[in-house]
């Protein structure tokens, strides 16, 4: 089975999109699969199961929509916080998600990365990690870019390591860092920033999410839980995004 084929023109304009208005590159904090479950009579656990669809659905459909790159916040480094049960079952969901998805990453085309600290994953999560950005690697379609263990403020202590440790080895004179040597020593160097943040369950907090990233980025919030969220939904969160006026500090052109 070959993955279903990028949207025509006459297509997104059936969903109310147009291609020059869309996010390029688009986050999502996937938040409450506890709630979700919660509200079922359901263990939480249950919740990130189900949560595993709506990610399919959401990668499915972004690459249709023929974005760059779409970044999903699926562990912060914050939640080792969590009872070792339920972090037991985050960690076996994201190996089997990894191993899984690999022949559909293949199929969709898709270069598969991820953004976070590697201490505190176990040699089998990174190992099957690996195996997917190598196989990955070369392909054309769009960037699909897991968070794992990810905190903002460990990555910029992690950068501010290692460009003190430059500045000391005498590789950077300190009047030289300007914003993009930061950015280049981010997880995230190479990537553009994200344009749209999308948050599901309602919360109006970034969670140390990608914030220095994020600086000019567009928010949506849905009070959907996670594993509600599908491709209408995201459709939602574009249309919404098109009106958008994205001033950037300077005027609007209109
Ligand atoms: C998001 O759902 C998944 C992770 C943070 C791993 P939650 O587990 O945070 O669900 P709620 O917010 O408690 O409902
Ligand atoms: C953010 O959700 C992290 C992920 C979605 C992986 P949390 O549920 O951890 O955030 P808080 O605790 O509500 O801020
Ligand atoms: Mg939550």
């Amino acid at each position: 089975m070959s993955a279903e084929p990028p949207y025509t023109d006459n297509e997104l304009a059936e969903r109310g999109l147009l291609r020059d208005r869309l996010p390029r590159h688009v986050a999502i904090i996937m938040d409450g699969n506890g709630r979700w479950a919660r509200m079922r009579g359901l263990p939480r656990v249950e919740g990130h199961r189900r949560g595993v669809t709506s990610v399919r659905a959401v990668v499915e459909e972004c690459a249709r929509l023929q974005l760059d790159q779409l970044t999903l916040y699926c562990f912060s480094s914050e939640n080792w916080k969590r009872p070792p049960l339920e972090l037991e079952l985050l960690m076996s969901l994201l190996r089997t998600y990894v191993v899984k998805e690999r022949d559909e990453i293949m199929r969709q085309g898709l270069r598969f990365g991820t953004i976070g600290r590697n201490d505190g994953l176990s040699p089998g999560i990174l190992k099957e990690v690996q195996q997917t950005i190598d196989l990955s690697a070369s392909n054309p379609g769009m960037r699909l870019c897991l968070a794992l263990n990810y905190g903002s403020r460990t990555e910029l202590v992690d950068a501010m390591r290692s460009i003190a440790e430059r500045v000391k080895a005498g590789e950077i004179d300190p009047a030289a860092i300007d914003e993009a040597v930061i950015a280049s020593h981010l997880y995230t160097a190479g990537m553009a920033d994200p344009d749209l943040v999308i948050r599901t369950s309602g919360e109006l907090r970034v969670s140390n999410f990608l914030l220095w990233q994020i600086s000019y980025a567009e928010l949506w919030v849905t009070e959907k839980h996670w594993p509600d969220f599908r491709a209408p939904d995201l459709h939602e969160a574009f249309h919404d995004f098109a009106t958008r006026d994205r001033r950037f500090g300077g005027l609007s052109e209109t």
